[in-house]
């Protein structure tokens, strides 16, 4: 789930008028259209957009699994990739899975058990790593995958709704742990939510793209010092704004 680097920059991403278009002819589908987007290295970059918008087109072309209809993409560093499902092997522990990233890397036998058990540690999952994924709590195996893409020593981290099967208390737990591991690690952040609050509670900028095709349509810094609550004043306020914006370009579209 590694994908190697595209370019030598530091780590960041950047896309030039990308466009991806699935299919031909009759039966093809725009997903993204000359989008531009540039993340600076341990920028947090939110992307917010209606259902079918092609951001998650977006992150696998980051990710480099599928290629560009049109456009340059350049990232810097390894890139490590967090769904929605964790995605574990449900025949190893929570240690052997996050091991099992170690060793896609080379990291050697001797090491990768004291590694795999700092990662747990840093996710909070210290003590658990002898457990299987059946054993965990959902919000407990989004760690586990989340502890195995640091395993990737990642410089780019792409995420994709990774939180949205969540209860609103455990994602509001991993949303501190996630401000933590990126604190202090400078790691390039793309996330996807539908959800605006999370966006604006995480992201140091959120990003919103229009309907398919997807296209850059607003940008919005977010000027909120951390620590930050998904329930405070100044995050539901500009949360609201970004609604708003979001609301008028569904609506655009009649969805
Ligand atoms: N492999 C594919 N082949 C053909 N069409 C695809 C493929 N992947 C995505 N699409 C189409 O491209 C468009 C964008 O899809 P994508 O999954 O990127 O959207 P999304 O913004 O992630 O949606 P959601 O918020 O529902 O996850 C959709 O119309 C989808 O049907
Ligand atoms: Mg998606």
């Amino acid at each position: 789930m590694s994908a190697t680097a595209v370019t030598e920059a530091p780590a960041a991403v950047t896309l030039a008028g990308v466009s991806k278009v699935y299919g031909r002819g009759g039966s093809a589908v725009p997903a993204l259209d000359q989008v531009s987007l540039a993340a600076e290295p341990g920028e947090f970059t939110c992307l917010i957009g209606a259902s079918g918008c092609g951001k998650s087109t977006l992150l696998n072309l980051v990710a480099g699994l599928d290629q560009p209809t049109s456009g340059e993409i350049s990232v810097g560093g390894r890139v490590a990739l967090m769904f929605q499902e964790p995605g574990l092997f449900p025949w190893l522990t929570a240690a052997g899975n996050v091991e099992l990233a170690l060793r896609a890397r080379g990291v050697r036998k001797a090491e990768r058990k004291q590694r795999a058990a700092e990662l747990l540690d840093a996710v909070h999952l210290a003590g658990f790593g002898k457990k299987r994924p059946h054993e965990l709590s959902g919000g407990m195996r989004q760690r586990v995958a989340l502890a195995r893409a640091l395993a990737q020593d990642a410089d780019v981290l792409l995420m994709d709704e990774p939180f949205g099967a969540l209860d609103a208390m455990t994602r509001d737990l991993l949303h501190d742990e996630l401000d933590r591991v990126c604190e202090g690690r400078n790691l390039t952040v793309l996330f996807v939510t539908h959800n605006v609050r999370e966006a604006v509670r995480l992201g140091d900028r959120v990003v919103l793209l229009s309907s398919r095709p997807g296209r850059v349509i607003a940008e919005y810094k977010v000027p909120i010092e951390r620590p930050r609550r998904i329930d405070s004043a100044p995050v539901a306020e500009l949360a609201g704004t970004i609604t708003d914006r979001l609301r008028e370009e569904v609506g655009r579209h009649g969805k």
